[in-house]
């Protein structure tokens, strides 16, 4: 077993309602992601990350969770849940799952118990109930926002049927949040945690990692100006960002300025209580941070040495296609993260963002949460869109430290642009009345077989989101055989960046090359990406990956080449 695993690993990132559905419902399940594992062997990752398949009203799919400890009958049962691990295990495939101790369903016994109760009682005392302003109390209790968009409380009717108190929730109206003040709110995850620990998954990633703990008295906060989603603003791969102007106002102060919600002190009591709990347990268990937060060096906070292993690395995601831009983000990272002796991460796509086959190439502001849809304007086409993102996921996959991939990124999946507005199930949707898209269209269910029922998703012709056309021509079983497909690009940047011990090497950074171009050596391997519009000489070396195919010693556009060197 290699030592701290996960200082190099590549966590494949399964969002279990779209990966594979074993029992034709439409909505992919926990024995579908075990029916479906060899193929995540193949491409030759070393964990899996699953988003949330616990019991839950599916209002924020999934990331309301009604029982911690069980499976939602849509995904199965624990029995298929101990399966999965155990066949991931065989494969040599570590289980990440994820917590979402920021809120729960309102659908869980502690807040059901907290509505019918009075308020001042020990239920409601578990979550963030206040009364409201104003004489009658008919005003929320401050002017926060929720993340999905309208206000962030929303007021109860007592027993008695007259309207009461308000509880808070960051996100949905069906995610009330905890108050983690509550030592019975801490004891309750500590238990949590133990559970799926004794049932042999190998980390969490911590879900709004930063959001648990607020500031004393819930002061009102006026953010300078809208953010995104998530806790997050970004999505600034537009030209605007690219040329080097200045990030959207307020984006740094929603990060990881003011905000009374975000980023609080109290939160790193609460990882290294974690931290001591996980490291009684043999093999490596880890805790990766969602944390919106900026700047870099503020997000290391969550991985100091005795707190969690890993924080996402959202800077990157959020830095456009552009050289000078990477470069600076790749610096960053590294000297962030290094400060404190946490490996870096690297992602370009998850659930909660558009596609990088997508993104990258968006020429309008777009910001993290919003979504795209038939409205949106400054699309790329197909082409242009995958060519970029395959570039970005190998300069990516070269990078020291541990870099996340999303399914279907590996097919060059892009963002669905048209689904049907009937279609559409994201809360930010509805909260906003249809003003954001969302992000569903990064969600759709995967192909897999180009001409099975639902493109193999599962054995029925049902997808909980309707399936494109072009999926038959991305499907996997396409992909497979074709050495020039984006499967093969994944299947084998991963492969020499294992055999390369990519993962453990450092960035040295290649002098004398053009502006555009993002040029560096890890170990024995140089590393060259153009991210400028006109072809650039190759440096000195036998090529061993490109994201295109090369003509000579020429490096095209939005291309990506390792060489021997
Ligand atoms: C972040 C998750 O990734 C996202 O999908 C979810 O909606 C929010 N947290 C709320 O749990």
């Amino acid at each position: 077993m290699t030592p701290e695993w996960w200082r190099t690993a590549a966590i494949y990132q399964i969002y279990p309602r779209s990966f594979a559905d074993a029992n034709g419902d439409g909505m992919g399940d926990l024995a579908g992601i075990t029916s479906r594992l060899g193929a995540l062997q193949e491409l030759g990752i070393d964990a899996i990350w699953l988003s949330p398949f616990y019991t839950s009203p599916q209002r924020d799919a999934g990331y309301d969770v009604a029982d911690y400890r069980d499976v939602d009958p849509l995904f199965g049962t624990l029995a298929d849940f101990d399966a999965m691990v155990a066949e991931s295990h065989a494969r040599g495939i570590r289980v990440i799952v994820d917590l979402v101790p920021n809120h729960s369903s309102d659908a869980h016994v502690w807040f059901q118990a907290a509505l019918a109760a009075a308020p001042g009682s020990a239920e409601r005392a578990r979550y963030l109930f206040r009364d409201g302003r104003g004489d009658d109390g008919s005003e929320a209790p401050n002017n926060w926002k929720s993340v999905f968009g309208g206000p962030a409380w929303t007021r109860v009717l007592e027993a008695d049927g007259t309207p009461g108190q308000w509880y808070l929730h960051l996100f949905d109206s069906s995610q009330p949040d905890f108050d983690w003040t509550n030592e019975e709110v801490r004891d309750e995850f500590r238990d949590i945690l133990r559970f799926w620990l004794d049932r042999g998954v190998d980390g969490f990633r911590v879900d709004v990692a930063h959001g648990m703990v607020k500031a004393e008295g819930l002061p009102d906060y006026t953010p300078p100006a809208e953010g995104g989603s998530m806790g997050g603003a970004g999505g600034l791969t537009t030209d605007a960002a690219a040329s080097g102007a200045p990030l959207e106002p307020g984006i740094s102060d929603e990060h990881g300025g003011s905000a009374p919600y975000w980023a609080q002190d109290g939160v790193h009591e609460i990882y290294r209580d974690w931290r001591l709990l996980l490291d009684e347990y043999p093999g490596e268990r880890v805790l990766a941070a969602e944390a919106w937060v900026d700047p870099l060096s503020r997000v290391a906070k969550w991985v100091r040495p005795d707190e969690m292993h890993q924080a996402f690395n959202f800077a990157y995601l959020e830095t456009p296609w552009n050289a000078a831009a990477l470069r600076r983000v790749i610096d960053d990272s590294l000297d962030a993260f290094a400060a404190v002796g946490a490996p870096s991460t690297w992602v370009l796509s998850n659930h909660d963002v558009v596609r990088h086959a997508t993104r990258l190439s968006v020429t309008e502001a777009n910001p993290q949460g919003h979504g795209l849809g038939p409205r949106s304007k400054g699309l790329p086409s197909f082409e242009a869109g995958l060519r970029r993102a395959r570039a970005a996921t190998a300069l990516m996959l070269a990078l020291p430290g541990s870099a996340y991939i999303y399914q279907g990124e590996e097919l060059g999946l892009p963002e669905v642009i048209d689904l049907p507005d009937g279609a559409r199930q994201d809360p930010t949707w509805f909260r906003t009345a249809g003003e954001r898209y969302g992000r569903d269209g990064c969600r759709v269910p995967l192909p897999w077989e180009s001409s099975a029922p639902s493109y193999g998703f599962g054995p029925a012709d049902a997808s909980w989101l309707p399936q494109p056309e072009q999926w038959a021509s991305l499907a996997r079983d396409v992909q497979r055989g074709d050495p020039a497909s984006t499967l093969s690009l994944y299947r084998d940047a991963l492969a020499l960046r294992r055999e390369r011990r990519l993962g453990a090497g450092a960035v040295e950074w290649l002098p004398g090359q053009p502006e555009s171009v993002v040029a560096f050596r890890n170990g024995d391997i140089v590393v060259i990406a153009n991210t400028g519009d006109a072809p650039v000489e190759l440096p000195a070396g036998e090529v061993l990956l490109s994201s295109e195919p090369l003509d000579g010693r020429v490096l095209p556009a939005d291309t990506t080449a390792w060489l021997a060197a």
